[in-house]
């Protein structure tokens, strides 16, 4: 009886199942071919990065990085410290850490308390580049605390600093970011974007990652087994919803170093720009492509 039953539902599981995978396919594979509206813009960005980078440093700016204990924090410092774009980076947080630089000196750690920022305001002065990777979970600080981080703080860090005289901010978001959204989590990302473009910044420039690829040492259940679910996934269409931390860092400093006239005073970088900007990508950059392409203005 039970065998007759299984028999005739089994095939129409697996005909369901097959039938997800191959929806779910077809939806990685478009968003792992779609290819960003500035593309050309994006390639010939990254590759003047390489070449721009001793003209960019005879600027002497400096920068800040909020959110620099984090796993996009650390590898951004990371590569700030390989490449040392700014005649000085400050690092600005609720805890110092040691860092795993070779030359600690080119950085500065400055304690500051988030939820009265406009205390420190001193310390944003003179520091033209901003970059914020500050975040949380709701699962880690609840829906009250995740608001007050990934939006409060931040919106509140890109303000104390733009009254201090900072002309770029650089806000890592989130993929699926929509002020509109019914989700908390994009949401939130979108309502915070919104409120630092109102702030008219010279140059303001959002990345928005998707699940971001890296060796998280704190442990948090869900996250880890998307990423384990994703190892195939990112295997297969790599650009679609996930992004290394090493390739997001790079597209940053890439996108503040590359030539001005290619920069604009608002961009958006979705997933896949991401990984263009980041060099990951570079056979989509085409010899025709940097050719024809003529600087945005
Ligand atoms: N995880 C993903 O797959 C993913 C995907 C897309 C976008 N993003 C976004 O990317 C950004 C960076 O992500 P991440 O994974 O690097 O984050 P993370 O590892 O959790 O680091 C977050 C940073 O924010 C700081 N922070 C958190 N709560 C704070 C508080 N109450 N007061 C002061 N500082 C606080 C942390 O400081 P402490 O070290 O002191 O805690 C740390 O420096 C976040 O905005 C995140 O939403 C993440």
């Amino acid at each position: 009886m039970l065998w007759f039953k299984c028999s005739e539902i089994i095939p129409g599981v697996s005909i369901g199942i097959a039938f997800l995978a191959v929806c779910v396919s077809a939806i990685l594979f478009y968003l792992d071919l779609e290819v960003p509206k500035d593309k050309d813009r994006i390639c010939v960005m990254a590759e003047a990065a390489e070449s721009n980078l001793e003209e960019y440093k005879k600027k002497n700016m400096n920068a800040f990085v909020v959110g620099y204990t984090g796993e996009v924090g650390k590898a951004l410092v990371k590569h700030l410290a390989q490449v040392k774009p700014f005649q000085k980076v400050y690092l600005l947080g609720r805890r110092e850490v040691t860092l795993d630089v070779e030359d600690p000196s080119y950085f500065e750690q400055k304690s500051v308390d988030f939820e009265k920022l406009e205390e420190s305001s001193d310390l944003f002065k003179g520091i033209g580049v901003g970059f914020c990777a500050l975040g949380t979970t709701k699962a880690k600080a609840g829906a009250k605390g995740f608001v007050q981080v990934d939006h409060d703080f931040v919106v509140k860090t890109a303000e104390v600093a733009k009254a201090a005289g900072c002309e770029h901010f650089n806000l890592v978001s989130s993929q699926g970011a929509d002020k509109n959204s019914s989700f908390l989590y994009t949401k939130t990302k979108g309502q915070a974007e919104e409120a630092i473009k109102a702030m008219a910044y010279q140059r303001y420039s959002i990345f928005r990652p998707g699940v971001l690829l890296c060796d998280r040492q704190e442990s948090r259940a869900g996250e880890s087994f998307v990423r384990f679910l994703l190892k195939p996934v990112a295997a297969l269409f790599p650009t679609a919803i996930s992004t290394p931390v090493d390739v997001l860092v790079k597209a940053m400093i890439n996108n503040v170093i590359a030539t001005p006239d290619k920069a604009k005073d608002f961009e958006l970088y979705e997933n896949k720009a991401i990984h263009m900007l980041g060099g990951n990508l570079k056979s989509s950059c085409s010899e025709k492509t940097k050719v024809d392409s003529a600087p945005e203005k």
